[in-house]
C-alpha cells in the first residue's frame, strides 16, 4: 500500500483542505454513503434493510466485529451488556456535583471521561481482552448515564437499570419510570425508539468520529476517545442540529413569523441564520434516512396519540425550501435531524436530550472505528500539517 503520508514528506508536498473535504484520513470498512445518489449502508447492508428488520445490539455486532451475529452470538452479546450496566455507586454521587441546569450532553461526556477512573484496565488498547470488557461496558452504561443525566435535569430519583428488559425498554424505563410506580412499556414508542437509534449507528468519518479515531490515534482509551467524540457532537453543527431544530421550529411558531419569510431570511443570511435540519457535507440528495425518519414521524405520532403543529410546520419549511432555488442550487436537502426532535418530543423526551439520543444511538460506530484503527497496522498518530502565515523571524525588543 502507498504511505501518502511518507510519500509527502519524501516530495515535500503538503495539501490545504479546509473541513477535509477532500481528504481521506483512513481507509475504512465499516460504512458505505454515495451523498449523489442518497445511499447508506453498514458493512454492505442497506439501512433501509437495518431499520426495518434488526435491532440495535444486531447492528451494533454487525459494525464492530463484520458480520450479523448468529443467534447464539447475539444472546451472548446481549446478556453480557446487561450484566454491566449498573454504575459505581460513587459514580453515582458525581452527578450530585453539577447543577441540575446542566446541559445533557455535558453531563454525558464527562460522566463518560470519568468512567475511566473506575477502569484501569481500559488503558492497555493492545489488550483484545480489555478491549472487548470496556467496549461492553460502554454500550452497557452510557445509556444509563444518559438517563441520569435526564432525570437530574428534572430532579427525579435514578432508577437502577432492569436486567429483564431488552436494551431499549431499559432504557425507556430508566427515563421515565418513576419510583413505585409500575412502568408499563409502551411498544409503538419502543420499536421507533429502536429504529431511530439504529438510523444513527455509523456514519463513516463524521467530526465525532474523526474526533474519536484522532484521539484514540494516540493511544487514549476507549472512554476518553468517546468522551470526546460526545464534544464534538455536541455542537449545532453536527449532532446538536436535532435539538437546534426543533428550538427553530418553536421560535417560528412562537413569533408568528410565515415560514416564508423565515426561508427569506435563511437566504438572505440574516444574522447568520440557517434552516437547521438542512444541508449535509456529504449528501447531495435527500439523506436516506432523513427519509425513513420522516415517512415514521406521521406513523408514531398517530400511534401515540399525538398531534404536534412542529410537525406540520417542518413539512411546510420542507416543503418551500426544496422548491427554492437557493436550496435547489445548493443541492441542500433535509438531513438526519430534521424530522428526529419531533418524535423524540412525542415520547417525551426534553428538547435538551435530543443530541443525547444521537449519542447513544452512534456509540457502536465510535467503538467500531476506534477498534478498527487499533487494529490497523498502517495507523499512525493523527496530526495534520499546517500554512504557517504569521510573522518571519523578529528580534524581541523588550517591553516599551
Ligand atoms: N441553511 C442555509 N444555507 C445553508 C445550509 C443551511 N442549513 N447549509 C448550507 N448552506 C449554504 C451555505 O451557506 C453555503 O452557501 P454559499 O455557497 O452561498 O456560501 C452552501 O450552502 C454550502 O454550505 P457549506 O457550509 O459550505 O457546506 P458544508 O458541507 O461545509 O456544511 C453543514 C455542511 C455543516 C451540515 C451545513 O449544511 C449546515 O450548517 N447545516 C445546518 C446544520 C445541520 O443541520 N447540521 C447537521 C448535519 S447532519 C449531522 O451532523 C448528523
Amino acid at each position: 500500500a502507498i504511505d501518502i503520508s511518507t510519500l509527502s514528506r519524501q516530495t515535500g508536498h503538503t495539501t490545504l483542505d479546509y473541513g477535509f473535504v477532500n481528504t481521506s484520513a483512513t481507509k475504512s470498512a465499516i460504512t458505505f454513503i454515495d451523498g449523489d445518489q442518497g445511499i447508506l449502508r453498514y458493512r454492505g447492508y442497506p439501512i433501509e434493510q437495518l431499520a426495518e428488520n434488526s435491532t440495535y445490539l444486531e447492528v451494533a455486532w454487525l459494525l464492530i466485529y463484520g458480520e450479523l451475529p448468529t443467534e447464539t452470538e447475539l444472546a451472548e452479546f446481549d446478556e453480557r451488556i446487561r450484566h454491566h450496566t449498573l454504575l459505581h455507586e460513587d459514580l453515582k454521587r458525581f452527578f450530585s456535583s453539577l447543577p441540575y441546569t446542566a446541559h445533557p450532553m455535558s453531563v454525558l461526556s464527562s460522566a463518560t471521561a470519568a468512567l475511566s477512573t473506575y477502569y484501569e484496565d481500559s488503558f492497555d488498547p493492545s489488550n483484545p481482552e480489555h478491549v472487548e470488557l470496556n467496549t461492553i461496558r460502554l454500550l452497557a452504561k452510557l445509556p444509563v448515564i444518559a438517563a441520569y443525566a435526564h432525570k437530574k435535569s428534572v430532579g427525579q430519583a435514578f432508577l437502577y437499570p432492569d436486567n429483564s428488559l431488552s436494551f431499549v425498554d431499559n432504557f425507556l424505563k430508566l427515563n421515565f419510570g418513576v419510583l413505585s410506580e409500575l412502568y408499563e412499556i409502551n411498544p409503538v414508542m419502543s420499536r421507533a425508539l429502536e429504529r431511530l437509534l439504529i438510523l444513527h449507528e455509523d456514519h463513516e468519518q463524521n467530526a465525532s468520529t474523526s474526533t474519536v479515531r484522532l484521539v484514540g490515534s494516540t493511544g487514549a482509551n476507549q472512554f476518553s476517545s468517546i468522551s470526546a467524540g460526545i464534544n464534538a457532537l455536541y455542537g449545532p453543527l453536527h449532532g446538536g442540529a436535532n435539538e437546534a431544530v426543533l428550538n427553530m421550529l418553536a421560535q417560528i411558531r412562537e413569533s408568528g413569523e410565515s415560514v416564508q419569510r423565515f426561508v427569506e431570511r435563511v437566504k438572505n443570511k440574516e444574522d447568520g441564520v440557517k434552516l437547521m435540519g438542512f444541508g449535509h457535507r456529504v449528501y447531495k440528495n435527500y439523506d436516506p434516512r432523513a427519509k425513513l425518519v420522516k415517512e415514521s414521524a406521521d406513523e408514531v405520532l398517530r400511534e401515540l396519540g399525538v398531534h404536534d403543529p412542529l410537525l406540520d410546520l417542518a413539512k411546510e419549511l420542507e416543503e418551500i425550501a426544496l422548491e427554492d432555488d437557493y436550496f435547489q442550487e445548493r443541492r441542500l436537502y433535509p438531513n438526519v435531524d430534521f424530522y428526529t426532535g419531533v418524535i423524540y418530543k412525542a415520547m417525551g423526551f426534553p428538547t435538551r436530550m435530543f443530541t443525547v439520543l444521537f449519542a447513544i444511538g452512534r456509540l457502536p460506530g465510535w467503538l467500531a472505528h476506534w477498534r478498527e484503527m487499533q487494529s490497523d497496522p498502517q495507523t499512525k498518530i493523527g496530526r495534520p500539517q499546517q500554512l504557517y502565515v504569521g510573522a518571519p523571524e523578529r528580534n524581541y525588543p523588550g517591553i516599551g
